[in-house]
């Protein structure tokens, strides 16, 4: 048969799309939105550390970690334990009502976030979690005075699909459905790396500024600062520079800075939290994603005085903190201790990233630039009218070998395999996406 590969890594036995897959999307499309739908047609059956498995039994290497989220792999044997031994006991949900398990887990993360934590409070998805800094920013702001209200963000980052969250996002389009621009959400243009070129930081920082300075006076207006670790899309960090000039700036105006850590949260970019790559501690950490390793589970970790602003009962959620996900939340701390997954993924990252900056110096003529820091990283092609195009095209050519990578609906695709993956699978599945991009872009 044409199609057949096997490899240790991988196994595809039928066409892919494996025979099924249409019918699946069909009959799902009848009775779900289609907000849901997009992805590449591959019908998940199971998935165990970094291998996803479809309908048909084939098996492919995974570089999406879903989307980020089973950094201590798939169906991890810690999570699938602790999460077994909750519903043994019978132990799946309380509510508000206090527990065992979430003072071990809440006490763990506080201390996983570092210096200069000392409470969390816990939720479902990561839009709760942005949503819930900007409330306790504003709570902040207004303390100091009632019309410290405003909140810097920036142009292109994301924070989720929630009013709050879509309003501090950058992407003008997403958020038209809203109808109104609340005046006190203020955007700065991104630091990309090209524009800073001929302006250093400092002065495309203070550049920045002078247009929202004629409206407002930062110690006054400005509560808060929402900075995604890093813009999704294209894993496009901010300069190392430009984030401590920001961080000394809201020290001397009173304003507090959050972190998005969504994606670059539990040792993804090999640091615990992305905030250390620049050397700065924020006030808030928005997180989510690899938290739970694939059960639902996000949160916000902060300092005592601002995490306690909120009146008693007056920020909680009624699937927050259940025992099910404290429990998942634990093993993936766990793990990531005993696995010693920081450091490990400093290594692998960087075999991957020295090998996408190989690929790319062999497609010059397609590839602009590789962005990525420990096992998170984006290929930036060249922007063409068929760009989105032809790398849907490269997602669905490397599905059919095998290999599953982020499609981002832009000039770009994404890497994020689960920490736990083998040195031998990264490169197999690196030299995959190398061939297929020879191929395509060469044609
Ligand atoms: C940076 C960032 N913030 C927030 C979110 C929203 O998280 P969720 O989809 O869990 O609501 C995401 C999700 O992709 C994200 O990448």
């Amino acid at each position: 048969m044409k199609f057949y590969i096997k490899t240790r890594n991988r196994l595809i036995k039928t066409k892919i799309p494996a025979p099924g897959t249409g019918n699946l999307v069909k009959k799902l499309s009848k009775i779900e939105s289609r907000s849901m739908h997009g992805q590449v047609p591959i019908a998940w059956e199971k998935a165990e550390n970094f291998n996803i498995y479809d309908i048909a039994g084939n098996k492919f290497i995974d570089f999406t970690s879903t989307i980020f989220v089973t950094n201590i792999g798939h169906a991890n044997p810690r999570l699938l334990k602790y999460l077994s031994r909750a519903i043994k006991k019978k132990f799946i949900h309380s509510y508000a009502y206090i527990n065992r398990v979430r003072e071990k887990y809440i006490k763990e993360l506080v201390k996983f976030a570092g210096k200069g934590f000392e409470k969390a409070f816990l939720m479902s998805a990561g839009t709760e979690a942005t949503e819930a800094a900007l409330k306790l920013m504003r709570l902040y702001g207004q303390k100091l005075k009632k019309r410290k209200l405003g909140i810097i963000c920036f142009e292109g980052n994301w924070h989720g699909r929630t009013l709050g969250a879509q309003m501090m996002s950058g992407n003008k389009e997403q958020k038209k459905w809203i109808g109104y621009h609340d005046k006190n959400i203020h955007h700065l243009p991104f630091p990309y790396p090209e524009k800073l070129k001929e302006k250093n930081s400092e002065k495309f920082f203070k550049d920045s500024l002078k247009k929202l300075q004629r409206k407002i006076d930062f110690k006054k207006d400005i509560c808060g600062v929402m900075v995604e670790t890093f813009q999704g899309w294209g894993a496009v960090y901010y300069p190392k520079k430009y984030i401590r000039i920001l961080s000394k700036f809201c020290k001397k105006n009173k304003i507090l800075i959050a972190f998005d850590e969504m994606q670059s949260g539990f040792a993804r970019t090999g640091y615990s939290f992305g905030y250390k790559y620049y050397n700065i501690i924020p006030d808030l950490i928005c997180c989510g994603k690899g938290m739970g390793g694939g059960i639902a589970l996000s949160g916000v970790i902060g300092k005592k005085k601002i995490m306690d602003l909120p009146e008693v009962g007056n920020m909680s959620s009624t699937n927050s903190a259940n025992p099910i996900a404290c429990n998942a939340g634990l093993a993936v701390l766990e793990e990531i201790k005993i696995k010693k997954l920081i450091k490990n993924t400093k290594i692998k990252g960087k075999i991957l990233l020295k090998a996408l900056n190989e690929i790319k110096d062999n497609n010059s003529h397609s590839i602009e630039k590789i962005n990525g820091e420990g096992l998170i990283a984006a290929i930036i092609f060249k922007k063409n009218k068929n760009i989105k195009l032809k790398l849907r095209e490269l997602v669905e050519k490397c599905m059919s070998e095998g290999l599953l990578i982020v499609y981002t609906g832009r000039e770009s695709v994404k890497i994020g395999p689960p920490l736990t993956i083998s040195k031998d699978a990264l490169l197999e599945g690196i030299k995959i996406l190398e061939n297929n991009i020879r191929i395509l872009f060469n044609k």
